[in-house]
């Protein structure tokens, strides 16, 4: 009787346990799998490489405009992001206000919300931002709830004047914990907010922030200084992004700055790099141009649903280089479906025929590819590809077995 019925509890009790641990399991495997915040890599626009300090209402106003015209909402670009320049002065409690080209904040979030899209802000950790602005030292809580009481939904944090606080710390070793402790600061204050709002740390890669970056809260961190519309700017940043894929993921990306596509310093074959890159990286697309007056080209090389696929590809594996030789560099990234994006760049000012061998992708026999910038099935292959590519051009596949 006693123990039959002790038998009864302990069987309960290890059903109970079971129970308890794959729910427990269950839930942090879907925490892990699909973070509610940035779980591919956040896209939209950004007003500094187009605009820099001359960023207002009205103009952020007809960018969102341009993001649902131009059809690059439903392509999946979301954020409108305002850089530097907004701020103003802060009121004798401290609270921060933007200066007289943005009159009402809210309003303006209110506008961009409407359109389905969500509205980004910048701010600093030091007291003053690049630019000159008011940071967020010392009214790290404030400033979140005054960005949440807006309605935004993204911060860039830019390190900027927080260096001065830095170089005064006597260390390095101290100067590298003050600087993860004003991010962690940060991160805090959002998360008390209770509103969702990405986090975009920007330390120009110092102290290689791709290792610390997600434990501090980033939901991306810039990798590098920044970037110009050149393809030397573009190139040297995009390729020295090799080895960095390990250390990115659903929820927190290595950012290799914003876009460049559309302003005018590269050609199109340089654009079309630059976008085949961003996207196997699993960088950011934050689009950096002026989205009122986009030329037709650009808005197709924008809102290429293939390019786009790719760089939002939920398994959130980013490429790295399977090899560089002389002007060619072949890059690959795994997808969800168990395909392969495939990246042949040539780095040469003239166009080269490349021949790239699919066994050094770790295929054994042929493959199937489609060429996605020709919107063209390429059928069965043998194990090798040969193909002639632009100069500063690329030929980027998906390639599956
Ligand atoms: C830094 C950042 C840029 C931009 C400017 C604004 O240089 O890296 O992306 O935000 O500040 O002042």
């Amino acid at each position: 009787m006693q123990t039959d019925f002790l038998r009864k509890i302990s069987a309960m009790q290890l059903r109970f346990a079971m129970l308890a641990f794959l729910s427990l399991a269950i839930g942090a495997q879907g925490r892990a799998q699909v973070p509610s915040i940035a779980a591919t890599p956040p896209m939209g626009w950004n007003s500094w490489n187009h605009f820099a300090d001359k960023i207002d209402d009205a103009t952020v106003r007809a960018q969102a405009d341009a993001m649902v015209s131009s059809g690059m909402r439903d392509a999946g670009y979301v954020y409108i992001n305002i850089d530097d320049t907004w701020q103003g002065k802060r009121d004798a409690q401290g609270v921060i206000h933007a200066n007289s080209k943005f009159p009402d904040m809210k309003a303006l979030a209110d506008y961009v919300h409407a359109k389905g899209l969500k509205l980004g802000i910048y701010s600093s950790p030091g007291p003053k931002t690049c630019a000159g602005f008011a940071g967020s030292y010392g009214h790290e809580e404030q400033d979140a709830q005054t960005y949440a009481g807006w309605g935004i939904d993204y911060l860039k944090y830019d390190l900027c004047s927080f260096d001065e606080i830095m170089k005064r710390a006597g260390s390095p070793e101290v100067a590298h914990k003050l600087m993860l402790g004003a991010y962690t600061k940060m991160h805090q204050a959002l998360l008390k907010t209770g509103r969702p709002i990405v986090f975009s740390l920007c330390q120009y890669g110092a102290d290689a922030v791709w290792r610390w970056g997600a434990s501090v809260g980033g939901n991306s961190w810039r990798t590098t200084g920044d970037i110009s519309d050149k393809y030397s700017s573009m190139t040297q940043i995009g390729f020295e992004q090799a080895g960095l894929a390990k250390f990115a993921g659903p929820g927190h990306w290595n950012d290799p700055d914003m876009l460049e596509v559309g302003n005018g310093g590269m050609n199109l074959e340089e654009y079309r790099t630059h976008l085949s890159l961003w996207a196997l990286l699993a960088a950011p697309l934050l689009a950096g141009n002026d989205l009122s007056t986009m030329k037709p080209e650009t808005i197709a090389l924008l809102t290429n649903k293939e390019v786009i696929a790719i760089d939002q590809d939920p398994l959130g594996k980013q490429a790295d280089r399977v090899y560089a030789e002389g002007t060619e560099e072949i890059w690959a990234r795994p997808l969800a479906d168990g395909s392969k994006a495939v990246g042949i760049f040539n780095r040469f000012d003239w166009p080269q025929t490349i021949e790239i061998s699919f066994g050094r992708l770790g295929h054994r026999g042929g493959v199937k590819a489609r060429d996605i910038w020709a919107a063209k099935d390429l059928g069965a292959l043998p194990n090798h590809y040969k193909v002639r590519v632009p100069g500063h051009g690329v030929v980027l596949l998906r390639v599956s077995e």
